[in-house]
C-alpha cells in the first residue's frame, strides 16, 4: 500500500497502476473508519482493478471549529484497516496541499447544497464539492463510491459530476448497521451508555415508515406522522429534521407515494446529531 501526503507522490502512485492496465476505483472519507467505510472500498474493489482511499477532515464543510477540532482521527488505525483489505493508494494531504494558500475557487450546486441539511448547515455542501472536485481532479479515478447515508451528499456529487461533465462513474453504497440496526457513523462512540441505547428509534422509525407506505393509499403525510410519533415515544430523542423529498431532485413530495420517496431525518440526542435515510419506492 502507497501512502502519499503530497499531490505529486499520488499522482506518481496511480499513474503506476494505470501503467499496469488498472482502472481506478476511488473513496474519499474523514478517517475514523469504520465497517460502513470498509463496505464501500469493498464496492470499489469490485467495480475497478485498483482502488485509492482518501483521508483528509476538510475545514471548509465544518461550521465551527470546535466541530473541527472535536472530529475524531486517528492515523494508525485507519491504515491498518485500509492494509489489511488490500488497498493500494492512500491519500492523506495536510490543508495547505488541498486548498493552496490564497486559494479562491469554489464549487457549489447552488439549488442542492442550500435546501434541507443545507439550510442547518450554511456552506458545508459548497466545502464538500468543493473538496471532492480537487480530489477528483488529483486522483483522477474511473470511479468513485459514497454512502448513501449521507443521502443529499450523494444526489449533490451526482449532479456536479454531471454538470461538470466530470469523467467519473458515481456509485453509492447502501449504508451499514450495527446489529441493533443502528446507522454506523464515527459520532456513535460520542453518545452517552443511555442515548446509544435510544438512538436505535431512528431505524425503527424507517421501518415504520417502510410499512406504512405499503399500506394502500398511502400518502407522504401518513409516513411523517408514523415517523414522527415513533420519534416522539423516546423521550431521550429531540427529531430536528425530517425530510420527505423526491429521490433524484430532492423536492418535497405530497399526497399519495406514486414515485421513489427520499426519507431523510436527523434527531439530536444530548449534544450529538444523528443522520438517518430510506429511499421507498411506490
Ligand atoms: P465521511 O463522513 O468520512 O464518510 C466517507 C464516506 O463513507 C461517505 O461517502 C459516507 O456516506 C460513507 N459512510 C458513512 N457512514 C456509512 C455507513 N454506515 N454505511 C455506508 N457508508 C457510510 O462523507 C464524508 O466523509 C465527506 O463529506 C467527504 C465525502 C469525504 C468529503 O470531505
Amino acid at each position: 500500500m502507497e501512502i502519499c501526503r503530497s499531490i505529486e507522490e499520488c499522482r506518481a502512485a496511480i499513474a503506476a497502476l494505470r501503467g499496469d492496465g488498472k482502472r481506478i476505483g476511488f473513496v474519499p472519507t474523514m478517517g475514523a473508519l469504520h465497517d460502513g467505510h470498509m463496505s464501500l472500498v469493498k464496492r470499489a474493489q469490485d467495480n475497478a482493478g485498483a482502488v485509492a482511499v482518501s483521508i483528509f477532515v476538510n475545514p471548509t464543510q465544518f461550521g465551527d471549529a470546535a466541530d473541527l477540532d472535536q472530529y475524531p482521527r486517528d492515523e494508525d488505525r485507519d491504515l491498518a484497516l485500509l492494509d489489511q483489505v488490500g488497498v493500494d493508494v492512500v491519500f492523506l494531504p495536510d490543508v495547505d496541499t488541498m486548498y493552496p494558500p490564497g486559494d479562491e475557487t469554489i464549487v457549489e450546486t447552488t439549488r442542492l447544497a442550500n435546501m434541507l441539511h443545507g439550510k442547518v448547515r450554511p456552506g458545508h455542501f459548497r466545502g464538500v464539492t468543493s473538496v471532492v472536485n480537487r480530489l477528483f481532479n488529483i486522483v483522477q479515478p474511473d470511479t468513485a463510491v459514497f454512502g448513501e447515508k449521507d443521502y443529499q451528499q450523494f444526489v449533490i456529487i451526482k449532479k456536479m459530476v454531471r454538470d461538470l461533465h466530470m469523467p467519473v462513474q458515481i456509485l453509492g453504497g447502501p449504508t451499514l448497521r450495527e446489529a441493533d440496526g443502528l446507522a454506523m457513523s464515527s459520532r456513535n462512540r460520542r453518545l452517552t451508555p443511555e442515548d446509544r441505547a435510544a438512538a436505535v428509534v431512528l431505524n425503527r422509525a424507517l421501518d415504520a415508515a417502510e410499512a406504512r407506505a405499503g399500506e394502500p393509499g398511502a400518502t407522504v403525510e401518513d409516513i411523517r406522522k408514523v415517523i414522527a410519533d415513533t420519534i416522539a415515544s423516546e423521550p431521550r430523542a429531540d427529531l430536528r429534521g425530517l425530510d420527505t423529498v423526491a429521490a433524484e431532485t430532492l423536492d418535497d413530495l405530497h399526497g399519495v407515494l406514486k414515485e421513489p420517496l427520499a426519507i431523510m431525518i436527523s434527531v439530536q440526542f444530548s449534544d450529538i446529531l444523528l443522520i438517518d435515510q430510506r429511499v421507498i419506492q411506490p
